[in-house]
């Protein structure tokens, strides 16, 4: 069964993600990555240049080709759980996780990084936390919760392979 990572930004989704597919024999895919590929421009790039809502079909469009090939550690955006169809879909064919972290701790993170078109006007922090407190309810409907504040990507994976094998036995 696929496992997919969702999480607000700056959570760890692709680094734990590269991981657990690594311990499973499984194929890695990073969503942004995927749709920065084919459209042959970055996220941001694409945010400019066509919206968000393009990139929200982008989106929508890749979790139906993905849910149905086996074998897979999935990688969302931060925004999937946007459109509850995504995280139906993904809930009904995969095992599906939220990383959760503190908006403290993925300031953090995403501090020196500038490829989020979502963070990148006025200040972070702000923007941080009304996104965080206006997907919260969206987060919170994912079936498996992980906190991630504190623990290395090493222990958020280990934690995470711990649940997929209790429940594909139980
Ligand atoms: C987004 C998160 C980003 C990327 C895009 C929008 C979001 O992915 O999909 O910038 O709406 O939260 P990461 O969560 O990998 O940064």
């Amino acid at each position: 069964m696929n496992i997919v990572l969702t999480g607000f930004m700056g959570t760890g989704k692709t680094s734990v993600g590269r991981l657990l597919a690594k311990a499973l024999g499984f194929d890695f895919v990073d969503m942004d990555a995927v749709i920065e590929d084919r459209a042959g421009r970055s996220i941001s790039e694409i945010f400019a240049a066509e919206g968000e809502d393009h990139f929200r079909k982008l989106e929508r469009g890749l979790v139906g080709e993905l849910c149905a090939r086996p074998r897979l550690v999935i990688a969302t955006g931060g925004g999937i759980v946007l459109d509850p169809r995504n995280v139906e879909d993904f809930v009904e064919n995969c095992f599906v996780v939220c990383l959760n972290a503190d908006p403290a701790t993925i300031l953090e993170r995403v501090a020196r990084e500038g490829h989020r078109p979502l963070l990148e006007c006025g200040d972070k922090e702000g923007r941080i936390r009304s996104i965080m407190s206006r997907r919260a309810d969206m987060y919170a409907r994912v079936p498996h919760q992980i906190d991630t504040d504190g623990l290395s990507v090493e222990q958020v994976a280990a934690d995470i392979l711990l649940e997929y094998n209790r429940c594909r036995i139980g």
